[in-house]
Order: structure tokens, then C-alpha cells, then sequence
């Protein structure tokens, strides 16, 4: 009986020799979690069952041999990058080379000593670790990417969307200012002319002043509401990787988006709301802007010259929706799959990076959720995310 540990190196062996399966059994199992396998198709299926970290291969198998389980290994992307060591016969030496073809690692001779299979197998799981580790990095590496382009893209607008209100919010308080200065200065003269505190005259003019007042004042509140408006939302975008699921309404998530691209688009677009009332879902809310502003942002450059956007959000009993549709030239059928390959790009360099879509699908997929496209060539083009409702 083989000892499991969930700890462990899982490894399969396949092999249809006893001998060969005790020998190794006794020499491994302290150190590894091993599973066995005498024929090919017993090997595949155990395969997708349950992936194991590293496969010793037989290569004289009794239903196919082991270069064709290895070939079928490689041809399914689950099982692609278990690393497979050949376990070689010293006949079969010569034939090695095949093996490597085949898309094997190593390969071992199969009376080698326990300590000479423990090294090529612990060096095979390190080198794998090590690959994994760098795909992680690459991957994170590829959505910080997307994320600083796309926010240096938005840099220049946003620093407009929040310089406008704040050049008028300073001139309305240098007004405020001087009218502050007329009244207490002429508050003073009439002090010292010893008149009435409201002459007739005068008062027509403070009519106007006090009325002023009150407009710039509104309007300035209104410009720093603004600005507190969009600092909120870029702040949402910092907490992009924030771990935990919040309950969000998927059209705020959306809103959100287009706060920060309004001025990206409001050359290009006119924008409509067909938004129905959403229940929450559990998602990562800065994600999900992401998503969004990929998505607006793509259809803004769709359109130039100009064009329309319309947002929708909706429900049904199982899921909630929220789409961005655009009046752009659409996408041709044969190239709607390939959009969301990683770099695959129309745009001319400095302008698209090819990652929006690629990592929308990925963002989606993890909230198992689903991006679909719709196009119609010169209609236009619908993105839509989908989530579960539960
Ligand atoms: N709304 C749209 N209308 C037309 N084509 C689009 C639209 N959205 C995406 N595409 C196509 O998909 C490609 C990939 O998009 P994306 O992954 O966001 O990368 P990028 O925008 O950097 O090119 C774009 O280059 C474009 O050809
Ligand atoms: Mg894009």
C-alpha cells in the first residue's frame, strides 16, 4: 500500500514490469506521493483525474508506446507542462532521441540507482516550480502593463477633468474676494459720510452682488464636488488587486469606468444610459472598472470621428448583464475570437497594447462570469458582461 501525503511531490509512474513498479515503490514512496499505471490509456485517464507533478514514462507499453502517451500528453493544454521522464531499457537507449521529439525531459535508465532518479526527478520538479513561478510573474506582470497604460492614456484627461473645475473654482473666489472687498469698503465710506447703512442708491447694486455671491458660491461647490467625485473613483482603481469579494452593483462598476474616461470619450461619443435597476453580486469592484474601461475605451476609439454609446445594465432570474455597445464599424466574424489573444492589436503602436480584451476575458473568467461579443459590420459592436447573480 502506497502512503499519501497531500505535502508531497505527486508523481506517476507508468510502467507494466513488477519488478520495475516494486523497485521504485520502495525506493521513492518516502519521498513522493506516487501513483501507478501499467498501460497508456490508464496513464491518460489518470492524468485527468488528477494532474501529477512529474511522469516517469515506460517506454514499451502494451497498448501504445510511451512516446505516443507523451505526444497525446503535450497535445492537451492541462497536461502540457508535466515534465515526463523517459524510463529507458538499455535497448531502447538508442532511441531517445525520440523521446525528446515526443516532448519528453530527461530520461533515465530504468536500473539506475534510487539516488540518481531522485536527483533528475527533484532537479525536473524545481525546473517546473521555477517555470510556473515565472509564468505567475509574467502574467501579473501583463496586467500591471495593461493597467499603466491604459491609466497614462486617462493620466492626461483626468488631470483636465480635474483642472477645469479648479481654474473656475479660483476665479469664483477671487471674485468673492473683491466683492468682499467693495462691501467692507464701502461699508467704511458710508461710515464715515455718516448715512444710513442701506442708501437707496446702492441697494440695486447689492441686489446684484448678493445674488452673485450665491451663484459663485454653488458653482464652485459644484466643481469641487468634482473633483472629490473623480479622486473617489481613482482611488477605487488603485484598490484594483484589493483580495476580498465586495457585494457591487455591476452598472456602478461601470460608472465608475466612465468617470475616468469621460474626457477620453466626449470628443468622440455621445453617450447614453439604458440602465435597469441591478440586485448586488459578490466581485472585485476595481477589477471590474477595468474591465469597463477597456471596454468604453475601445469603443471611443472605434468611433472616430464620431459616434454613439449607449450603456445598458439588466437581470434575468440567473444572472446579471451590463454592456457597452458602440456605432463603430464592428468587428469581422473571422477575427471575433482572435481579439481577445494577448497582443493581437489593429491599433498602430503607442495607441494599442492588444491586452485589454485578452485580460477583460481573464478578469471575467475568474468571477466565472462570461464576455461576450456581438458585431454587426457597419452597425456597430456590443461587448457584454455577464455574472452570476449568486
Ligand atoms: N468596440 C470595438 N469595435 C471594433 N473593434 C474592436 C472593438 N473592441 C476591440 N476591437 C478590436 O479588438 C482588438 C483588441 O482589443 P484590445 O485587446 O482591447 O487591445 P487594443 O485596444 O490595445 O488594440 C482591437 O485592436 C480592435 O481591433
Ligand atoms: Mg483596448
Amino acid at each position: 500500500m502506497i502512503e499519501h501525503s497531500g505535502t508531497l511531490p505527486r508523481i506517476l509512474i507508468v510502467d507494466d514490469e513488477h519488478l520495475v513498479i516494486r523497485m521504485l515503490n520502495k525506493g521513492l514512496k518516502n519521498r513522493y506521493d506516487l501513483q501507478f499505471a501499467s498501460k497508456g490509456n490508464d496513464a491518460l485517464a489518470s492524468v485527468m483525474v488528477d494532474l501529477p507533478d512529474l511522469i516517469l514514462l515506460d517506454v514499451g507499453l502494451p497498448d501504445m508506446d510511451g512516446y505516443e502517451v507523451c505526444r497525446r500528453l503535450q497535445e492537451n493544454p492541462l497536461s502540457r507542462d508535466i515534465p515526463v521522464i523517459f524510463l529507458t531499457g538499455h535497448d531502447e537507449h538508442q532511441d531517445i532521441l525520440r523521446g525528446f521529439q515526443a516532448g519528453g525531459r530527461d530520461y533515465v535508465l530504468k536500473y539506475a540507482t534510487v539516488l540518481e532518479l531522485m536527483a533528475r526527478i527533484d532537479t525536473h520538479l524545481e525546473l517546473h516550480r521555477q517555470k510556473v513561478a515565472l509564468k505567475d510573474a509574467l502574467e501579473q506582470n501583463r496586467m500591471q502593463h495593461e493597467k499603466m497604460s491604459s491609466l497614462g492614456l486617462l493620466m492626461a484627461g483626468v488631470a483636465h477633468e480635474i483642472n477645469t473645475p479648479m481654474g473656475y473654482v479660483s476665479a469664483n473666489l477671487e471674485i468673492l474676494a473683491r466683492y468682499f472687498d467693495q462691501l467692507v469698503g464701502g461699508e467704511k465710506i458710508r461710515q464715515g459720510e455718516g448715512e444710513s447703512k442701506h442708501p437707496t442708491g446702492d441697494s440695486g447694486r447689492m441686489e446684484y452682488l448678493a445674488a452673485d455671491v450665491v451663484d459663485l458660491i454653488n458653482e464652485s461647490l459644484e466643481g469641487v464636488r468634482r473633483v472629490i467625485k473623480i479622486t473617489r473613483e481613482l482611488k477605487n482603481f488603485s484598490r484594483m488587486d484589493a483580495p476580498e469579494l465586495k457585494p457591487v452593483i455591476l452598472s456602478d462598476c461601470l460608472e465608475s469606468a466612465l468617470v475616468i474616461c469621460s474626457n477620453e470619450l466626449k470628443c468622440v461619443a455621445t453617450i447614453r444610459k439604458e440602465y435597469e435597476p441591478l440586485p448586488e453580486v459578490p466581485c472585485h469592484p476595481g477589477q471590474l472598472s477595468q474591465v469597463f474601461l477597456n471596454l468604453l475605451l475601445n469603443a471611443g476609439q472605434a468611433l472616430e470621428p464620431m459616434g454613439e454609446i449607449v450603456l445598458r445594465s439588466w437581470s434575468d432570474d440567473a444572472f446579471v448583464y451590463a454592456s457597452v455597445s458602440d456605432t463603430g464599424p464592428g468587428i469581422p466574424r473571422e477575427l471575433q475570437e482572435r481579439i481577445f489573444e494577448p497582443f493581437y492589436t489593429t491599433k498602430e503602436r503607442g495607441k494599442g497594447t492588444g491586452l485589454g480584451l485578452s485580460i477583460s476575458h481573464d478578469i471575467i473568467a475568474k468571477h466565472h462570469g462570461e464576455l461576450l461579443v456581438t458585431s454587426t459590420p457597419e452597425l456597430g459592436t456590443t461587448f457584454t458582461v455577464k455574472l452570476s447573480r449568486g
